[in-house]
């Protein structure tokens, strides 16, 4: 019976750790993809190869998309969440992750 419980309590992990996840790609096509392609690879601004996503911190990294981004390197600027206010702290965050996920696995191909 304990055995159960265990691997119930397992599957349990195991489903909210994917839809974690899982939500964190939802919002970052609906919000990011545009600009940042599928692979944080966009025309106008290449995060595959950012060292600063992963030597800064995530808080850090989220203030500054919450801000918006401007350089003037780039012929587009990024608007604050990227254009969507609705998005809380804690959904920029999951965003952010899935990003750095992405990104770290284009550059180990
Ligand atoms: C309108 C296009 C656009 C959208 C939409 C957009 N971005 Fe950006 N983003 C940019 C531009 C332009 C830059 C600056 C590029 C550069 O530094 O060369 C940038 C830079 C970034 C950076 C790098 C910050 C740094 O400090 O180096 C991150 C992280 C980022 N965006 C995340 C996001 C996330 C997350 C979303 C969705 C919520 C998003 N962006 C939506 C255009 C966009």
């Amino acid at each position: 019976m304990e055995k159960i419980f265990t691997i119930i309590i397992f599957i349990g992990i195991a489903l909210s750790v994917l839809a974690e996840s899982l939500s964190g790609k939802k919002l970052y096509q609906q919000n990011c993809m545009v600009c940042h392609a599928d692979d944080g690879s966009g025309a106008m601004s290449d995060l595959s190869e950012r060292k600063r996503l992963f030597s800064v911190s995530e808080s850090q990294l989220v203030e500054r998309i919450k801000k918006g981004i401007q350089v003037n390197s780039s012929p587009i600027s990024m608007s604050p969440k990227g254009g969507n206010p609705d998005l809380a702290d804690g959904e920029l965050l999951k965003i952010l992750k899935y990003l750095k996920n992405i990104v770290q696995r284009v550059n180990l191909l």
